[in-house]
């Protein structure tokens, strides 16, 4: 069984850690790889491992430090996951969170009852003891709870640090060792100063100086890749979007020649990006980058498809047998590299409990399926988007591609709604250049975290110059989101509607109606179809 919680090949260092590293011990909390993300934004290399590692091995790990995640078990469930209690004679800094406190403080002799109440979501939270932990915080702050079971009787060992009306034992500390305890969540948002509470853990309490940049990262990655690929071939498929990209950079340091990039033209794409491609993977990048021009064979198979869920499946499954062809001719082929990101792994469970829910991925339909037959290489399977993002620009790519709005894998064979024409998609294409351009130039792009045109199957009255027109309707479509699953329709500046909706009606033949979409999500989604 793999030591790492990531559903792939374990990445730890079988050698002696060098570099300042925590370990999250994960008990199946949904904010877990959270953790070791907040952790990482100290400078301080962090990753989750599996709760019941071994002593040994962690000793060979040579942590600085262990954070014991939440979960959603009980400590009295039968089933509840354990730790061998040595864990807590290594001498090492322990923060157990949620299940992790209750855990540290039931095997250290303290009780753990059902709470009075259950407590969910914000609660005030104050400040009652001196400590490195809760050094600088103000005395009271708002924390994110999400418990059934907590802490009751610390039985004299543990010291109280921080404690609410109901559950007095928030934070607390044990009297003679650095083992610390934090029912509240410090890993998400809406914890205020939960990032400075486990940058006092880390940095104060185990004594880290925070030395770990994205670039040994990257090494590391390199290093491992190199080793696994050995001279064999890699194939990567480029999307355009950020992840691939990524992908292929830093397949591109360790391996250079042994790198074959797969970019599929499937006609559905925005304007340029064929070019754009080329140019960064072939010019910049000197890859063997195979561009394949399946437009037409696309178009062929969606020809009179309206339905948006068939229109999918179509385009998944035509990329499917353009791509396995390509791959299928480059010889010695053997590793098939994916940009697939932590969210992605993480399930999206039925008791989703707070949080949690915020950090799912959006569906991701349109990928690669397994049975492609060859090994999978995921460098970026621990990262979550904004460490993939540090990455690429670590790597060389543009602050253009690395901030780019993510595009869905059906292109836009979504966004053009009815019939899908090679005149209609190249309509659509122009307006959402159009509408793109102009949120860049307003300096509005990296405020929105997606917008597009979408062209909509409806003809509409118009006048231009002395003639009547019947032409088509774009909507306009600009959202703020964190996390894609749930979004506000964006408050556009009204210069700015005028300025997209004059070029459109302009520039576009055969629109001359543009409509802003005003609609969130729930209960609208962010793309039409
Ligand atoms: P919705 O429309 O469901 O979209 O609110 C949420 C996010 O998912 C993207 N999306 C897709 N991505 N294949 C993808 O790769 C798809 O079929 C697909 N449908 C939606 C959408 O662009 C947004 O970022």
């Amino acid at each position: 069984m793999p030591e790492t919680t990531s559903l792939v090949a374990p990445s730890l260092p079988a050698k002696p850690q060098r570099e300042e590293l925590i370990l999250v011990l994960d008990f199946g909390g949904q904010t877990a790889q959270l953790i070791a993300r907040r952790v990482r934004d100290q400078n301080v290399f962090c990753q989750l491992v599996r709760h019941d590692l071994s002593l040994d091995r962690i000793r060979e790990l040579n942590p600085k430090g262990l954070i014991l995640s939440g979960g959603p078990a009980s400590v009295y469930d039968a089933k509840a996951p354990k730790v061998d209690p040595g864990l807590f004679e290594l001498g090492l800094p322990i923060l157990g969170i949620c299940y992790g406190m209750q855990l540290t403080c039931q095997t250290l002799g303290g009780s753990v009852q059902p709470g009075t109440k259950r407590e969910f979501g914000r609660t005030i939270c104050q400040v009652t003891g001196t400590d490195p932990l809760v050094a600088g915080l103000p005395p009271s702050m708002t924390v994110w709870m999400s418990h059934g079971d907590q802490v009751h009787d610390a039985t004299g060992q543990f010291v109280q640090l921080m404690g609410t009306s109901t559950c007095p034992f928030a934070a607390v500390k044990h009297r003679t060792k650095p083992i610390y305890g934090l029912q509240f969540h410090p890993e998400v948002t809406h914890t205020e100063h939960g990032g400075a509470l486990l940058a006092n853990f880390v940095k104060q309490v185990c004594g880290c100086q925070g030395t770990w940049r994205i670039s040994s990262l990257i090494e590391r990655e390199v290093a491992a890749i190199r080793e696994r690929v050995g001279n064999k071939r890699v194939i990567c498929g480029l999307s355009g979007g950020v992840d691939s990209s990524v992908v292929a950079a830093i397949l591109y340091k360790a391996i250079g020649s042994q790198l074959s990039c797969i970019f599929v033209d499937n006609g559905l794409l925005r304007k340029g990006e064929s070019d754009k491609v080329r140019d960064r993977f072939q010019n910049h990048f000197k890859t063997d980058l195979h561009v394949i021009d399946a437009k037409d064979r696309f178009l062929n198979e969606l020809a009179g498809v309206t339905d948006p869920q068939a229109k999918r499946k179509i385009i998944g499954r035509v990329f499917i047998e353009v791509f396995r062809k390509e791959a299928e001719s480059i010889p010695d082929a053997h590793f098939l590299a994916q940009g697939t990101l932590y969210p992605d792994v993480i399930e999206s469970g039925a008791n989703v409990d707070g949080p949690a829910a915020t950090i799912k991925a959006h569906h991701n339909v349109g990928g690669l399926p397994k049975e492609l037959g060859f090994e999978l290489i995921e460098p970026l399977r621990e990262l979550f988007k904004d460490e993939v993002r540090r990455m690429g620009l670590e790597l060389g790519l543009t602050e253009e591609l690395v901030w780019r709005h993510p595009f869905p894998g059906p292109g836009l064979g979504v966004r053009c709604l009815g019939d899908l024409s090679a005149e209609r998609l190249e309509k659509l294409r122009e307006a959402d250049a159009i509408v793109l351009e102009e949120l860049r130039s307003a300096g509005l792009y990296r405020t929105i975290q997606q917008a597009f045109a979408v062209l909509l199957p409806v003809q509409s009255v118009g006048v231009m110059g002395d003639g009547r027109t019947y032409e088509e309707v774009i909507a306009v479509r600009a959202v703020q989101t964190d996390d894609f699953m749930t979004a506000d329709w964006f408050p556009m500046p009204y210069e700015v509607l005028q300025a997209i909706s004059t070029r459109i009606i302009n520039e576009v033949r055969g629109v001359n109606r543009v409509v802003y979409d005003i609609s969130s999500k729930p209960p609208s989604t962010i793309e039409w179809e």
